[in-house]
């Protein structure tokens, strides 16, 4: 029997104060890692997060380091903050998920430059900075046993062509962006034994989404293969598999949580 874990492994988590990088963050520490460093921009939201995560360590007698920074990391400058941070605890990190992203929604004639910026600013530009600092860490971990792991959170909106819902251009165009830089980075990595890989997620209720799908979630639904937005276990049986060393040959893969949405909708949906 196998029993996929991450025993012993240091996991760097960008957007990890909720939703799907939260997510991550929990199964990785229920599943062995040593230390689980998370970001997002405030304060309170990384120590609400760090709390949530010290009472799992505690309850399942763990003893897991669990450090929350504040940071950006949008920008060089953020990035920097939580990647020195990191260093100041860690001589290599094996699993970087780049999983912080942002979304603005407005019709085309009133779509403003800056938030087509703060969009491609995140999810784009700042997945890079943070890949780009931490490769040396993630160098040092990996090895012909076990390749250390990036993970970048991408989207189906990069894969599927519809009707842009809500006017998110900027997303729609950063996750097909994002997940094509990290196709050519899996290329130049893997002789080095990091491994990158992209997660496309469908829907899940958090708070990015939430507006979206109160909108339109019911349509969603009855479009959707499976006939269900995506939840917890969904995200975290995949990126359980993507971090544990049983997944070393996998690289520079995309892969849909959602249903089977990407390939269109279900035949009843129209009806
Ligand atoms: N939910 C979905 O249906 C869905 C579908 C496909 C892909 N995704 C992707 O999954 C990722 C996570 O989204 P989510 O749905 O979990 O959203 P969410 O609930 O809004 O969480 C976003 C996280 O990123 C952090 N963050 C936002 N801006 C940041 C910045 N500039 N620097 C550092 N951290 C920042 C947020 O914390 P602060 O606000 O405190 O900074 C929060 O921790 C995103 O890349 C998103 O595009 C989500």
């Amino acid at each position: 029997m196998t029993k996929l874990n991450v025993e012993g492994k240091v996991v760097a988590i960008t957007g990890g104060s909720r939703g799907l990088g939260l997510y991550c963050a929990e199964i990785l520490l229920r599943n062995g890692a040593k230390s689980i460093y998370l970001t997002s921009r405030k304060d309170k939201a990384v120590q609400e997060a760090v709390d949530y995560l010290q009472k799992i360590n505690k309850l399942d007698e763990l003893d897991a380091k669990i450090v929350g920074i504040a940071s950006d990391v949008s920008n060089k400058a953020g990035v920097d903050h939580f990647f020195n941070t990191v260093k100041q605890h860690e001589d290599h990190v094996d699993i970087l998920i780049a999983n912080a992203g942002a979304s603005w929604g407005e019709a085309l004639e009133t779509h403003p430059e800056t938030g087509f910026d703060k969009v491609l600013d995140l999810n784009v530009k700042g997945v890079f900075l943070t890949i780009q600092s931490f490769y040396p860490l993630l160098k040092k971990a990996g090895s012909k046993d076990y390749s250390s792991r990036v993970l970048i959170m991408g989207s189906i909106a990069g894969i599927q062509i519809n009707a842009i819902e809500g006017g998110t251009y900027g997303y729609a165009a950063s996750k097909a962006g994002v997940m094509h830089m990290g196709k050519t980075l899996a290329l130049e990595l893997g002789p080095q034994n990091i491994n990158v890989n992209l997660l496309a997620p469908g829907f899940f209720p958090t708070k990015m989404s939430n507006g979206l799908l109160e909108n339109i979630g019911e349509k969603m639904v009855k479009a959707n293969p499976k006939k269900r937005l995506g939840n917890q276990k969904d995200i975290e049986s995949v990126v359980l598999f993507f971090c544990a060393k049983e997944s070393d040959y996998i690289n520079g893969a995309v892969i849909p949580i959602d249903g089977g949405a990407h390939l269109g909708e279900a035949p009843d949906s129209k009806l």
